[in-house]
């Protein structure tokens, strides 16, 4: 037996979770406590004995024994696999997973391609500009050798069909990323043409990706390409100068943020090692719980004309009411990023980050900058921005100390102020970092229709005998969405398979067929969180109503469906009438009225 499904076996959810959470029964087969991974007064970590898995609704945070592992103690897959067969007496000789050979495969084809691409640099004679370019921005062999700088040169498929002579195939060459499948004939292209190639590494070092910067006077494309997301590059895990930065961090007891890759790197000149890139992006929770182990000062590097600032303030909102002590480093008036400044001084650099001021005082130099405070219209708006900064702070001595700064500044007696702070929530509520794609989604009504999909799954997916009964309505209401779809066929297929007798649940046998399976991570998200949200709701009703709530949710989804059918054929008949075009207005008509 796969040593992964062996520890399953033999290790209970509940024991392993009770070492680390007082957990207490809720419903008739679950328990619940408070949250490991986010700070919580009121419990909303479930651990289900019967599917082992678990979720917290307070974080989103869920999975099964392994990923309990891989979070709390910082571990990755192969380490937490070795960790639980110690723990269950279960050998593991090697990693035959194929989750943990997609990734080693993903982590050899990144860590040659870069190997490649280091050499085009150094060597190649289609390198020649590349190396101008380098030599340009200053940036020594040594430099570059550390964070292991490359060149993709002017070609179709140069790394590619060297990535094939070595042993990888063109579909792993794609899914890492580094190839994409010819528009026309069969093949691949190098995703890479042209640019300086600056590997992404994750916090132990192994190149997940890359960042390629096109060459100077070179129009194609954006100024920066990422490797799209990977089973092992998340744009929104990476911190990118992490791994070369951990020691650092430890003797200054701090981490210098700043915006490019290549400010990192120049930083690195400087002396300033301490540093990493959020890469032009908001901060994500996970990013900065990576740093929480490091350090909890964070130095924020801006340029003086606030962009920066007004970019970073999510990230800075979301790190303050995590408990991080929050810091700013304010680049000179006309100095565009720390890689100028570098370029200019570089002691001027490291002296800016050696006398980094409290965030606060920056913010109210920056909103208190032009305004004249006997004014009452700029004491509001000074009101306005710094209230809410107050709110987010979690330590009670720091909130006071800024808030009595504020209270003399708008000449207010501090205990008149008080009262109108707003008050802070949990984090993971009001600052959970935005997805990318939210205003797509944010047009769409889809909040009620997916609830009514993640109740349905969740409930007909625990067992052979509901998805039985309700399996041809659940393939109708998932189709149009790419994940339910998915899921319901893996479910299907798993219940056509049915024919050897199993001890294992219906919910486990599909959680097993999704190893592998490109959309693996999202779609175990999807089926944890939906079983979870199914026992909210459905575990104390009685089976009657279980079915009646079931083919409730199932009516309002069919006629949600039906509504925007109906909106289309209207949008139609209004089109064609509107050209007095009457054969398709009859048509449609007809139509409508069926
Ligand atoms: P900048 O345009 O300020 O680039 O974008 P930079 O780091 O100073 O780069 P150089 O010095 O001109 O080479 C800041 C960061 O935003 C992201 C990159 O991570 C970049 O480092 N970015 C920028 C992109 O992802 N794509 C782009 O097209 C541009
Ligand atoms: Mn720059």
């Amino acid at each position: 037996m796969d040593p992964k499904d062996e520890i399953k076996q033999k290790l209970d959810i509940f024991d392993l979770v009770s070492e680390y959470v007082v957990l207490k029964p809720s419903g008739s087969t679950g328990f619940k406590g408070l949250c490991p991974f986010h700070s919580e007064k009121s419990p909303s970590f479930h651990v289900s004995q019967d599917r082992q898995n678990w979720h917290c609704f307070g974080c989103n945070e869920g999975g099964d024994c392994f990923s309990f592992v891989m979070k709390i103690e910082g571990m990755t897959f192969p380490e937490a696999l070795m960790h639980l067969g110690k723990k269950t007496g279960v050998e593991i000789r090697r990693l035959p997973t194929t989750q943990s050979n997609v990734r080693s495969r993903m982590l050899q084809v990144n860590d040659l391609a870069q190997k490649f691409y280091r050499k085009v640099l150094l060597e190649s004679t289609k390198a020649g500009s590349a190396r101008s370019y380098v030599e340009s921005r200053n940036i020594p062999v040594e430099l570059g050798e550390r964070f292991g700088i490359g060149f993709a040169p002017d070609e179709w498929d140069t790394l590619s069909s060297f990535l094939q002579k070595r042993g990888f195939s063109e579909s792993e060459c794609v899914q890492a990323g580094l190839s994409m499948k010819r528009k026309q004939g069969s093949g691949v292209i190098d995703r890479f043409r042209n640019r300086l190639m600056i590997p992404l590494r994750d916090h132990h070092g192994n190149t997940v990706g890359f960042t390629g910067r096109c060459m100077p006077g070179d129009a194609h494309g954006p100024k920066y390409m990422n490797s799209p997301e990977t089973p092992v590059y998340s744009k929104s895990r990476l911190l990118y100068g992490l791994d070369l930065a951990k020691r650092a961090v430890r003797d200054a007891e701090c981490i210098v943020i700043v915006e490019g890759n290549l400010d990192v790197v120049a930083s690195h000149l400087a002396g300033v090692e301490q540093i990493v890139a959020s890469s032009g992006t908001a901060f994500t929770k996970d990013q900065l719980e990576l740093l929480k182990r490091y350090t909890q000062t964070i130095v924020f590097a801006f340029d003086s004309d606030a962009a920066g600032f007004t970019a970073a303030k999510k990230g800075i909102s979301l790190a303050r009411t995590m408990g991080f002590d929050i810091r700013a480093a304010i680049l000179p008036e006309g100095v565009k990023d720390p890689d100028e400044l570098v370029q200019k001084d570089p002691t001027q650099w490291k002296e800016l980050v050696n006398h980094s001021q409290p965030i606060m005082e920056f913010l109210i130099s920056q909103v208190t900058r032009g305004k004249d405070l006997r004014n009452i219209d700029d004491k509001r708006i000074v009101e306005k921005e710094l209230l809410p900064a107050l709110s987010e702070m979690i330590s009670v001595v720091e909130r006071e100390h800024w808030l009595q700064v504020v209270a003399d500044l708008l000449q207010t007696p501090v205990d008149q102020l008080r009262p109108s702070i707003p008050v802070v929530l949990p984090q993971t509520e009001t600052m959970e970092p935005e997805k990318e794609d939210k205003a797509d989604k944010e047009d769409q009504p889809v909040s009620k229709e997916a609830k009514a999909l993640t109740l349905l799954f969740g409930q007909i997916l625990t067992s052979e005998e509901v998805f039985d009964t309700f399996h041809k309505r659940l393939e109708k209401v998932s189709r149009n969405n790419e994940s339910w779809e998915a899921l319901y066929k893996i479910a299907a297929e798993t219940y056509a398979e049915a024919s050897q007798p199993t001890q294992k649940s219906f919910f486990l046998r599909i959680r097993d067929m999704l190893d592998g399976h490109p959309l693996q991570a999202s779609l175990e998200e999807l089926l944890d969180t939906s079983s979870f949200m199914a026992d909210e709701t459905f575990q104390d009703l009685p089976p009657q109503k279980v079915l009646e709530h079931i083919d409730h949710l199932f009516s309002s989804l069919e006629e949600h469906a039906l509504g925007k059918r109906r909106e289309i054929l209207a949008r139609d008949l209004r089109q064609a009438e509107a050209v007095g075009d009457t054969e398709t207005v009859s048509r449609l008509l007809t139509q409508l009225n069926e």
